[in-house]
């Protein structure tokens, strides 16, 4: 079937767009997970095991979906999570991401392993900005990376915690999967099936990763799989002391990416982060770890009111945004819900995709019988 951009209704069309549209190896890193890719199911079919009790009656014609993360006031209660190599997925990469989520008033996360500068997503949005850092055994690289997202004003920093060494990521091995792109026979004959792809990649800025490229020469110059960078350049030494040392460096709005469990929550309170995100790598580390959705409401028993709980992973839907902050997250974020429709279509394809689950946000609310987000609780969501 022939699909364009508007008969795209929700993230899975979306995804079969992306699919025609990018070569099958950099297709399958976006879409893949790790080993048996239970944990990246498990994520999205948690949401069907928790089911909504909506109430009526209650005067529903004006919704504030608006929720504060961190401090950032954000219009609608889900964000783009950071994922890294954007301008692989579409010659815009960052900032075609950047705009949409400006439009939309939510947060952007921009990764360690970015495409575009810090300095220049700084220059083009007002609005709030998250920085995702990788531990580094480069301790200059590390103090670099800081000093960069301070310069340019990014208002928060997620220290992710869930990759001390990389994921068995098999879609990879099977395509060959590198950043920048290894070109052998079978690369080239997959960019050849996608030519507009293989233009834009060839013809225009050389694909780079911006803020590590003057430090590494991996994954800019000399091709590497993503697992073979987190084992190689990564401090698998890194504990809590070193997290509470970067919150002191940074001396912003901090946050930890990956927490699963109560203790390691407990412990993110103590060393005074604002929020966690509870995430498991959208299934790409730890193949059989719990789903977000499923440790959301522990989560929130022993920590909430004390930092923000940002669910992420697996959002596919507005009713599954709803479902979580039931449970007690704050908000929610994702990274495919947004990465196929960038694949798909750069800036517009985002613009549809959070367009998309904006509107099915505000009419979730509606026939929940909410209209705000600080009306929603656990009296709202049954397990089965
Ligand atoms: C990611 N993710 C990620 N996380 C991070 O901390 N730094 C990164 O560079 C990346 N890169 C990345 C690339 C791609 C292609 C994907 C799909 C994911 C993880 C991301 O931030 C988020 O945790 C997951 O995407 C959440 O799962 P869902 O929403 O994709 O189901
Ligand atoms: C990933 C990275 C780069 O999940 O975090 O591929």
């Amino acid at each position: 079937m022939f699909r364009q951009l508007k008969n795209c209704h929700n993230v899975e069309d979306l995804r079969l767009l992306a699919k025609q549209r990018l070569p099958g190896p950099i297709f399958h890193y976006i879409d893949g997970a790790a080993d048996d890719e239970v944990t990246y199911r498990r994520n999205t079919s948690a949401f069907d095991d928790c089911d909504l009790v909506p109430n009526v009656l209650a005067g529903v014609e004006h919704i504030d979906m608006s929720v504060t993360v961190m401090g950032q006031k954000l219009a609608m209660p889900v964000f783009c999570s950071p994922t890294a190599l954007q301008r692989l997925f579409h010659h815009d990469g960052e900032r075609a991401v950047a705009k949409a989520a400006e439009k939309f008033g939510t947060m952007f996360g921009v990764s360690a392993l970015g495409t575009v500068t810090l300095k220049e997503i700084g220059e083009i949005i007002s609005t709030p900005k998250l920085f995702q850092f990788y531990f580094h055994k480069d301790r200059g690289l590390n103090d670099a990376m800081v000093e960069r997202a301070q310069e340019a004003g990014f208002n928060a920093l997620a220290l992710t915690v869930d990759t001390i060494t990389g994921g068995n990521r098999e879609r990879d091995l099977h395509t060959g999967f590198t950043s920048p792109p290894r070109l052998t026979l079978k690369s080239l004959l997959s960019f050849a099936t996608h030519p507009a792809w293989a233009a834009n990649y060839f013809f225009r800025d050389k694909f780079e990763l911006a803020e590590l490229k003057d430090f590494v020469q991996k994954g800019s110059n000399v091709a590497v799989s993503v697992g073979d960078y987190f084992a190689e350049m990564l401090d698998q030494s890194m504990s809590w002391a070193d997290a509470e040392a970067l919150r002191a460096k940074w001396g912003g709005p901090f946050c930890l990416k990956g927490v699963m469990s109560v203790s390691d929550a407990l412990k993110a309170v103590d060393i005074g982060a604002d929020a966690i995100m509870v995430s498991n790598h959208g299934g790409r580390q730890l193949d059989g770890s719990r789903s977000p959705f499923d440790q959301i409401s522990e989560i929130s028993d022993a920590v909430g009111g004390k930092l923000d709980i940002i669910l992420d992973g697996g959002v596919r839907r507005g009713s599954h945004v709803l479902k979580a902050i039931a449970a007690g997250a704050t908000a929610c974020s994702g990274g495919r819900m947004y990465l196929y429709s960038l694949a798909a279509a750069g800036q517009p394809g985002v613009e549809k995709a959070l367009g998309n689950l904006k509107s099915e946000i505000e009419r979730d609310m509606k026939l929940l019988g909410v209209k705000s987000i600080s009306e929603i609780d656990r009296s709202m969501v049954r397990y089965r």
